[in-house]
This record gives C-alpha cells, sequence and structure tokens, in this order.
C-alpha cells in the first residue's frame, strides 16, 4: 500500500500526499499541486473532492450507511431524541444525564425572541413563502444578538450555536403562523423541544394546541433525521460563508437559501407536489414514462452520494406508516408513493442509474398527515439541519489550519484585449 500518488505532466512527475481518514476512501492530497506544478485540479460539482477534514458524519454511499459521530441514524432515531442528537453533533458525544439537563436547558432558556424581532415579521407579505421569511428572519437574527458575534471568542461561538438551535423553531412557527393570519404563540419552557414547536405552529387564541405523544415523537424522528448530512450543498455554502469568518447568523441564513432549491431541500415540497400532479395510481406509467423522457425529474429519488437506500428514507417511511395508521388518516397519494416506488425500483431507467427514494420522499405524506402545509416542508428541513450547520461551522472554526475558502476555475473566456471606444465597435 502506497502513501503516494504520482502525477505525471510531460517529463515532470508530481508526489501527491495520500491521506486516511478513520474509515472511507483515501484522498489524494493537492493542497500544494498548483504552487508545484502550475496545473489546478478540475472538479466543479465536487464529485471527487473532499473539500474539507470533519469528525462529524460518515456517509457510506454504496452501503446506505449514514452514521453521526459514529452512531448509525437508525438507533439515534428509533433510541434517541433530537435534542440529544444535537448535543452529540455539537460537542462530539452523547451527554451524561448531567450534561444534558444542561443542554436542554440553555436551549429551553434561549428559544424567545426579542420582543421587537415580532414586527420584523409584518414586513413580508402575507403570501410569502415561509422560507423566503426563514432566510431573512435568521439573517436578521446578528441584528438582535450582537453580543455574540465575535466569532473569535469560543464562549461568544457556543451562545450563537444554542441561539441557533433554540430560536429556529420560534421563528419556523411564526412564519407559519404569520401564513395562516394567526397570532405569534410564545414557547413555554416545560415543553420538550419538538413539544414546544408544535405548540407553536397549532395553538390558536380559541383554542389550545393539544399534546399528543405520537405527533411529538414523528416530529422529534423527523428532526433527527434530517440534523446533519456532511458535506452537501448548504452545509458546504455554510463553511464556505463562515471561511471569511462571517458570524454564524450571515452563514446559516446562507445555508437556508441554499436548502431551499429544488434539488436539495427543496425537493420535500416538490415531491409532494409531484404525488398530487400524479393523482392516482394509474398516472404512473405515463408520469414515469415522462421521467424515462427526461421531461422532468423523479422528486424524492436519487441522490449524489446514496447508490442505495437512502437509510433515512428507510425510518421516514416506517415514520410515514405509523403516522397516518395512528392518526387513522387514509391518504391517497400514500398509495401513489408506494406504487411510484414499486414501478420505479423494478424500471430498468432507475435500476441501472441506481435511482432510490431518498429522505423526501415520504416526508411530505407524514408532514402533511400532522397538519403542515406543503410549503413549510422546507423550512422544517432547515430547522432540523440548523444543528449540522452549526456543528460543522464550529469545526471549521476550530480547526487551525482554517483558511478562506477560494476555489479556482478553468477560464475559457476571452483572453486579454484593448478597450474600444463606443463608436469604433461593431
Ligand atoms: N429522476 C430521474 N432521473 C434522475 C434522477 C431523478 N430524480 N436523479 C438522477 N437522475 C438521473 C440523471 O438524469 C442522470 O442520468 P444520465 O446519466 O442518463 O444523464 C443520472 O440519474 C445521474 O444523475 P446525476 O444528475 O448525475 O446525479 P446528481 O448526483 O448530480 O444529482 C440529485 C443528485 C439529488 C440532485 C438528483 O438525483 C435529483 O435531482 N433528484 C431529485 C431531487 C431530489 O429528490 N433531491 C433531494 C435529495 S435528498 C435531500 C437532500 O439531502 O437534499
Amino acid at each position: 500500500m502506497t502513501d503516494k500518488a504520482t502525477l505525471t505532466i510531460g517529463d515532470k512527475s508530481y508526489d501527491l500526499p495520500i491521506l486516511k481518514g478513520s474509515t472511507g476512501p483515501d484522498v489524494v492530497d493537492v493542497r500544494k499541486f498548483y504552487g508545484d506544478s502550475d496545473h489546478f485540479t478540475f472538479d466543479p460539482a465536487f464529485t471527487s473532492t473532499a473539500s474539507c477534514e470533519s469528525k462529524i458524519t460518515y456517509i457510506d454511499g454504496d452501503a446506505g450507511i449514514l452514521l453521526h459521530r459514529g452512531y448509525p441514524i437508525g438507533q439515534l432515531a428509533e433510541e434517541s431524541s433530537f435534542l440529544e442528537v444535537c448535543h452529540l453533533l455539537l460537542n462530539g458525544e452523547l451527554p451524561t444525564a448531567d450534561e444534558f439537563a444542561k443542554f436542554e436547558h440553555n436551549i429551553t432558556y434561549h428559544t424567545m425572541l426579542h420582543a421587537q424581532f415580532d414586527s420584523f415579521f409584518q414586513g413580508f407579505r402575507r403570501d410569502a413563502h415561509p422560507m423566503a421569511v426563514m432566510t431573512g428572519a435568521v439573517g436578521a437574527l446578528s441584528a438582535f444578538y450582537a453580543d455574540s458575534l465575535n466569532v473569535d471568542d469560543p464562549k461568544q461561538r457556543e451562545i450563537s450555536a444554542h441561539r441557533l438551535i433554540a430560536k429556529m423553531p420560534t421563528i419556523a412557527a411564526r412564519a407559519f403562523q404569520y401564513s395562516q393570519g394567526r397570532p405569534f404563540v410564545t414557547p413555554r419552557n416545560e415543553l420538550s423541544y419538538s413539544e414546544n414547536f408544535l405548540r407553536m405552529c397549532f395553538s390558536v387564541p380559541a383554542e389550545d394546541w393539544v399534546p399528543n405523544p405520537i405527533l411529538t415523537r414523528a416530529m422529534d424522528r423527523i428532526f433527527i433525521l434530517h440534523a446533519d448530512h456532511e458535506q452537501n450543498a448548504s452545509t458546504s455554502t455554510v463553511r464556505l460563508a463562515g471561511s471569511s469568518g462571517a458570524h454564524p447568523f450571515a452563514c446559516i441564513a446562507a445555508g437556508i437559501a441554499c436548502l431551499w432549491g429544488p434539488s436539495h431541500g427543496g425537493a420535500n415540497q416538490e415531491a409532494l407536489e409531484m404525488l398530487e400532479e400524479i393523482g392516482t395510481v394509474e398516472n404512473i406509467p405515463a408520469y414515469v414514462q415522462g421521467v424515462k423522457d427526461r421531461k422532468y425529474k423523479l422528486m424524492g429519488f436519487g441522490h449524489r452520494v446514496y447508490k442505495n437506500f437512502d437509510p433515512r428514507a428507510k425510518v421516514m417511511q416506517k415514520t410515514c406508516y405509523e403516522v397516518l395508521e395512528q392518526l387513522g388518516i387514509n391518504d391517497p397519494l400514500l398509495h401513489v408513493a408506494m406504487e411510484l416506488e414499486k414501478v420505479a425500483l423494478s424500471d430498468p431507467y432507475f435500476i441501472d442509474r441506481k435511482l432510490y427514494p431518498n429522505i423526501d420522499f415520504y416526508s411530505g405524506i407524514t408532514l402533511r398527515a400532522m397538519g403542515f402545509p406543503k410549503e413549510m416542508f422546507t423550512v422544517l428541513f432547515a430547522l432540523a439541519r440548523t444543528v449540522g450547520w452549526i456543528s460543522q461551522w464550529k469545526e471549521m472554526f476550530e480547526d487551525p489550519s482554517r483558511k478562506i475558502g477560494r476555489p479556482r476555475q478553468l477560464y475559457t473566456g476571452a483572453t486579454q484585449r484593448d478597450y474600444v471606444p463606443v463608436d469604433k465597435r461593431g
């Protein structure tokens, strides 16, 4: 086994160190390659590039494995709680009982928003997409919590991380209530993270939300499933934004903006819209033919990393069945989804390309059954992913070798030429 790769260009050879992780593919270290060879490496969508070193999340896409700090996602979803997973991602270890009590207290006592923050929402149109509200509102947090913006102070970094995890449900619930034309609901300290969020979303002045352990557990599990996912587009956005020294509220707002895209977190809304468009099982063959004719993609299917079942999708599918069964809901779209999955998984187009359902395929039906409109789906993803983003941001900041991220390019534009006055052009 060699610990270096050799790359030859013309009559010159360059030795490139090979670095080993604790598991997963080795990487070829090209950091000095440009300086030594005057060549860049070219990998526009990062299909072969490790952009950072990390100890947080590991994915084996061929085997369908997802580990957070070494723990399989299935075990965390079954046995842990979202706040415990937050502690795990942020601090590296599952908390002891004392550590958890302290962490939970810290998060709980940061859930309130500055009273003036509420008026910020009024600036949005009532029909604004809640993701538009989220992007603006989270960025605006920096204007209210200026006392934790010094990124060089570890204590301030920690306070900002706790504030983001704690205030995200409050902001998300306000974005929802605002879109419904209902007054905001203040968080209650005696409730759990997920219970508090559901109450803030569904309580109205005329009627309090009635706690429902099935829904609370499902919400918590859905948050766990979305908590982190290695160096995906939004996380890479957060890291790149943070590499300039930007404060976390700005970085997480950038992450939310990136997440909104339909290839990423926006796929959960689009997957449900697709199922609505298909409507009935009879329409599936024609729809699948349209996918194969490349008119559109099958939303909630496929993944850059997973070339096998997305392990999150398996848990999400189970949660979906449980929620619908326990709530006594017979959603015809579940039948469409199940049949669509069956058809796709037995079609050579999807088999050859290793396209499997991802987390977004069943999340929409579940969230709809829980009472959320589809515009809220990506908001819930953002809420849960905040801990992943801030953990990755923190890890980057704690790395003494941190440098500003600055990719280069393969330039194919005009070479140098002289300016031509307007009367001499054409
Ligand atoms: N429907 C139909 N064909 C697909 C799909 C799909 N959902 N996904 C990939 N393909 C095809 C693609 O056209 C290509 O075919 P060919 O080689 O013949 O040109 C092949 O499969 C490989 O796809 P790719 O575009 O190279 O894959 P990618 O890694 O660049 O894209 C993806 C990954 C997730 C953006 C893509 O699978 C997709 O657009 N899926 C639908 C959107 C979706 O569900 N996104 C949520 C991802 S999971 C949540 C998250 O973490 O954000």
